[in-house]
């Protein structure tokens, strides 16, 4: 299966991920067939496409794009499967969930049609058991809201083809993301880990009484330049003191316990007590699509 022969893409659970890859698919002019259980999801969906196509059009929409290019069928695409070029499964994170809903795709769906999940931590080992055809299967991680964060994890699992990783990172890079190969199953993947390694100090500086939130936010945002004589020189030069304070963050690393909740709560609040987090939201969405924009064109690392 090769990006220009996907056409139709089946979207399975259109909540928060769903809906925003959906607006993705439109957007680059797919045809999109989208189910979800709930009631009320289809409107919800609709209201959903409404509210974020502005955004799409200032990012650029495929010369065939439509909003209206979708269907929702209902609680399953089941009746559809025969019609589809790639599924990308939106279901809540749970197991059994994933297990059932992949194990029917899987079963319906001609065999050359990629099933990628948006799980962010489940790995797709643990939902293959059922599947006829495992080599298909694969996790495709997006970040929210994916109609606007470029990065996608590509986790396959030891069954995944070859020719499916590779058809797949081809899929998303002409969607526009910027895949990445995460090569092994790990807990919680690969960007979540890095995340949770920044967090973790974060928390615990904050926790310790070393800095307060915004100052964490500050020293973030404001440093953390780079020299010019490369990775192994500043390992050589930093590597050694480096060493120490891994050895000292280990030993006050943050223990997630009620007490130290409340005194990174309190810190929080004293920074973003008075903000609103939808207009906080919105404007972080509007930064984005301008810095998507920049981007585009520009070369490396982005
Ligand atoms: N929210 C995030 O920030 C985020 C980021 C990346 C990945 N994910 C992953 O994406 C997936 C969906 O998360 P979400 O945040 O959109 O959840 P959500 O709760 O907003 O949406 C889940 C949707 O699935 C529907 N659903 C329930 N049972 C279903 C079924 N059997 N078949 C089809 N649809 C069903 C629900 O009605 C709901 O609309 C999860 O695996 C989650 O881990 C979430």
């Amino acid at each position: 299966m090769t990006s220009s022969s996907i056409r139709t893409v089946g979207v399975v659970g259109t909540g928060v991920i769903g809906g925003s890859w959906t607006g993705l698919f439109l957007a680059k002019g797919l045809h999109v067939l989208v189910s979800d259980p709930a009631p009320g999801a289809e409107e919800k969906l609709a209201a959903y496409l409404d509210s974020i196509w502005r955004t799409l059009e200032q990012l650029g929409l495929a010369g065939n794009a439509s909003k209206d290019n979708y269907r929702f069928v209902g609680e399953t695409l089941e009746a559809h499967y025969g019609e589809l070029d790639f599924v990308q499964e939106n279901a809540p994170e749970r197991l059994g969930i994933k297990i059932q809903l992949i194990g029917e795709i899987d079963a319906g769906m001609r065999p050359d049609v990629i099933i990628a999940s948006s799980s962010s931590g489940i790995t797709s080992s643990h939902f293959i058991d059922n599947c006829q055809h495992p080599e298909r299967v694969l996790i495709g991680h997006p970040f929210n809201p994916p109609h606007l964060m470029p990065l996608v994890e590509v986790v396959p699992n030891q069954k995944t083809s070859a020719e499916n990783i590779k058809a797949e990172l081809s899929f998303y890079k002409w969607l526009g993301k910027n895949p990445v190969l995460v090569k092994k199953e790990v807990p919680g993947f690969a960007a979540n880990r890095l995340q949770a390694g920044l967090c973790s100090e974060a928390y615990s500086l904050v926790r310790n009484g070393v800095l307060s939130a915004e100052d964490v936010v500050m020293a973030k945002i404001s440093g953390g330049g780079g020299g010019k004589y490369g990775f192994q020189h500043l390992m050589r030069h930093l590597g050694p003191a480096m060493e120490g304070w891994l050895e000292d963050m280990r030993a006050h690393s943050y223990d997630f316990g009620e007490d130290s909740l409340a005194v990174c709560e309190g810190s929080v609040q004293e920074m973003l007590g008075h903000v609103d987090p939808e207009e906080v939201g919105k404007q972080r969405d509007e930064l984005l699509v301008k810095l998507l924009s920049l981007k585009v064109g520009a070369s490396a690392l982005v």
